[in-house]
């Protein structure tokens, strides 16, 4: 299929592109929202595709940023805003939103494109792949007691919404990028994310024994018996974010002494989350769900490989297929501090889309090989590359956008 004819959109065409995505969600486009989310729509990075002159499909992406492995910072488009006229799906609207999307962050040098996906069954074709996961816990409030053990210190303080605005950015910047996986958030993310919150909505601070503001929590409450005689509010917990363990662990323990409340859940939480080892009964964090969370594509393979570190092993030679960009498919040879392109036969092949789910660490080579998702021409080059590519952390996103 021919692709469509597909343009960054003027400032004026901003607001109709807002309107054809949040539709294509099925999700009401109230005009007092515009304001909040203007800001995410940066001029030259939001693309309409026209179908007969007319507006069909739109994207846009947030000049952003990620960790990698050996804790580099590279840019990375971070991809939102996609959706498609339900009268004008399965056209080709998407393949060409993404052709255009991919080229300009190639040619504005970022390495690194980015997006949490509505389906699993979308983005692969155009070389995305699952790179970090998350899980959603629920516990029962009353039987949820911290250890003695567990790291505390400094104090919780609730803060209003004007207060929030101006700390949580400021605290987010102070955390830093300390985790593989994790984003950096721009005052527009910032001011969309604070907007969209309801009036339930409460923040709260959590500040070291020196006083130093160092994480925080956001979290609303669910009311379903205003008698208060049932155990029926839930606390959900919508980001929560600290410097160092006890900074966490502390936002937890507060949460946990919220009267009133018989259930906390939390979504988007770090597969690896302490919880459970804090807790006097491990049980009582039920983890409801782990999925798929931040979805990577390496839009320049060389540089992105490049960029990140690797254990000690033996080099490997790694074909890299990339039918979308096929400037990125030849075979990389990924030695620690060294990779290059070369001719040399290749040991494993990968597609585009699997190796961002390695990039990261989140899933190990030998468990692609068992998966069928990596072909292995040299059985010895496996256990080389399980090397080369593990990290010693799970890698977390984080922010929604
Ligand atoms: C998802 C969406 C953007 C796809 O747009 P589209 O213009 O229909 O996609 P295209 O016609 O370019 O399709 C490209 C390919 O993806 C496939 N595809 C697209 N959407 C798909 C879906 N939801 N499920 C399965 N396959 C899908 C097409 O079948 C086609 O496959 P092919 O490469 O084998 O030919 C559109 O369906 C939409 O707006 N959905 C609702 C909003 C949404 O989910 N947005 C994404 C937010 S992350």
């Amino acid at each position: 299929m021919d692709d469509l004819d597909v343009r960054p959109l003027a400032d004026s065409e901003h607001r109709r592109a807002r309107s054809l995505f949040m539709r294509s969600l099925h999700r009401p486009d109230a005009d007092d929202q515009w304001e909040s989310v203007a800001g995410r729509y940066e001029p030259g990075r939001v693309l309409g595709a026209f179908d007969e002159g007319e507006l069909a499909g739109t994207t846009i992406s947030l000049a952003s940023s990620i960790a990698v492995p050996g804790g580099a910072v590279l840019p990375s488009a971070a991809v939102t805003g996609v959706g498609v006229r339900a009268d004008r799906t399965r056209r080709g609207a998407l393949r060409s939103l993404m052709r255009r999307q991919l080229a300009d962050v190639r040619e504005r040098g970022e390495p690194l494109a980015m997006l949490h996906a509505s389906e699993a069954v979308i983005y692969e074709r155009f070389g995305y792949g699952v790179a970090t996961r998350s899980r959603t816990v629920s516990l029962d409030r009353f039987r949820s007691v911290l250890r003695p053990e567990a790291p505390t210190g400094g104090r919780v303080r609730m803060v209003d919404a004007e207060s929030a605005a101006k700390l949580l950015p400021e605290i987010y910047r102070r955390i830093g990028l300390c985790r593989t996986g994790m984003i950096s958030r721009s005052d527009g993310w910032w001011t969309s994310w604070l907007a969209a919150l309801r009036d339930n909505t409460v923040a709260a601070v959590h500040s070291d024994d020196d006083g130093v503001d160092d994480g925080f929590v956001l979290y609303e409450a669910k009311v379903n018996d205003h008698r208060f005689d049932d155990g029926v509010i839930t606390l959900q917990v919508l980001d929560l974010h600290g410097a160092e363990p006890a900074a966490v662990a502390g936002l937890w323990g507060f949460l946990l002494g919220l009267d009133l409340s018989n259930r906390i859940v939390a979504i988007n939480r770090p597969v690896d989350e302490l919880l459970e080892w804090w807790l006097t009964d491990r049980r009582q964090c039920r983890v409801t769900s782990v999925g798929d969370d931040l979805w990577l594509r390496l839009v320049d393979v060389p540089a992105a490989l490049s960029a990140r570190t690797y254990g000690q092993a033996d080099p490997v030679v790694l074909e890299v297929r990339d039918a979308f960009l096929p400037e990125n498919s030849g075979q990389y040879r990924i030695a620690p501090g060294e990779v290059r392109l070369c001719g040399d036969r290749p040991q494993l092949s990968i597609g585009v889309d699997a190796l961002a789910s390695l990039y990261l660490g989140d899933v190990a080579v030998s468990d692609l090989v068992a998966a069928g998702r990596v072909a292995v021409h040299d059985p010895s080059a496996v256990a080389a590359a399980d090397r080369l590519f593990a990290t010693a952390e799970t890698p977390w996103c984080g922010t929604s956008f």
